[in-house]
């Protein structure tokens, strides 16, 4: 048996000892999406973590994600294979700063999105995803005012869309914000028939000359469902792995990155491995803990967050 193979026979069968489920963002490896239970955007995974009646949820993806699920699911033991998988827009939002900013408004309405800490989710309101924010912006009554972080091209995207004005926390993802407007018109150039799909996260340089804007799974669908047989992707390449089993037959086109590197790999993601997974389940570690002075909050904004996307109506009243 290869060693690949061996690890996959230990990560199925720790699974089955522990009866653990096994979460995985698209932005992970082909390899590790392949193992999970289910593979998803932030939140698909959020929903999966909370529903599911698994006691042990590992959740291949960043801190913030297994954080969620802990949010969600207190009694749940949440494992994520490396402490260190963290995220720039987590980085750039300090909890002191982003509450001062918040305490420099009269009763505002803080939507904070999902790629933040457990502090910063304490002093939000709501939180929401790239698949539901406009959802969430659009259940706000029009005559409060609106701050939006960490992610200020994900704001500034949806303030333009739903021509509402926000506020916009200064923060944005390292590895979106590297895709280059320039390369992606001369790649349009040789492709033209190709549709140029974009997360949100994206500057505003690159979503000018995007077909399509959203989700990891809103532009996985897309390359699914649609009739054209080239695209040119301006996300973090994990999205590649689906949506060549959707469609093998699509040209699947990288959107470059400015200079040569291999930049648009989100780093944090990329520290998941097999061996990771496999440790973490064999010794129930590294697991998420939060911070009991900021959990009930962050519950409390998240819980909005999940209430919304089911429809269902939830009160802005000024306590
Ligand atoms: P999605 O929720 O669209 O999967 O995005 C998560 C993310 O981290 C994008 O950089
Ligand atoms: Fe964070 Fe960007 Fe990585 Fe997404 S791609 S997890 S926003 S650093």
């Amino acid at each position: 048996m290869t060693s690949l193979m061996q690890i996959k026979q230990e990560i199925t069968e720790l699974k089955n000892k522990h009866n653990a489920l096994i979460l995985a963002h698209f932005y992970e490896d082909g390899e590790i999406q392949d193992i999970a239970d289910y593979c998803g955007d932030s939140l698909f995974l959020a929903q999966k973590g909370q529903e599911s009646s698994h006691p042990v949820v590992l959740m291949a993806g960043v801190v913030f994600m297994g954080e969620g699920i802990k949010l969600l699911s207190p009694e749940k033991t949440v494992l994520v294979p490396d402490m260190n998988a963290g995220c720039s827009l987590v980085n750039h939002s300090p909890y002191d700063d982003y509450k001062a900013w918040r305490d420099s408004f009269i009763d505002p309405v803080v939507v904070t999105y999902i790629n933040s800490s457990t502090e910063v989710k304490s002093v939000s309101d709501v939180i929401c995803t790239s698949s539901n924010a406009e959802k969430i912006i659009a259940s706000i009554p029009e005559n409060r005012t609106v701050l939006f972080g960490p992610d200020r091209n994900l704001g500034a995207y949806l303030s333009k869309k739903l021509n509402r004005k926000m506020e916009l926390w200064p923060g944005a993802c390292e590895v979106h914000v590297l895709f280059s407007a320039k390369k992606i018109v001369e790649l349009k150039v040789e492709h033209p028939d190709a549709l140029v799909l974009a997360h949100p996260e994206c500057l505003e340089s690159v979503l000018q000359f995007a077909d399509i804007i959203g989700s990891t799974s809103h532009l996985i669908n897309t390359v699914k469902e649609s009739s054209a047989s080239k695209f040119i992707i301006a996300t973090e390449p994990g999205v590649i792995h689906q949506m060549r089993k959707h469609r093998p037959d699509a040209l699947l086109l990288e959107a470059p990155a400015e200079g040569s590197c291999a930049c648009n790999e989100c780093p944090y993601m990329k520290l998941n491995t097999l061996e990771k997974i496999r440790d973490a389940l064999m010794n129930l570690s590294p697991q998420i803990h939060l911070n009991a002075d900021h959990a009930e909050k962050a519950r409390n904004a998240l819980e909005k967050m999940m209430t919304i996307s089911r429809g269902q109506d939830v009160s802005w009243n000024l306590v």
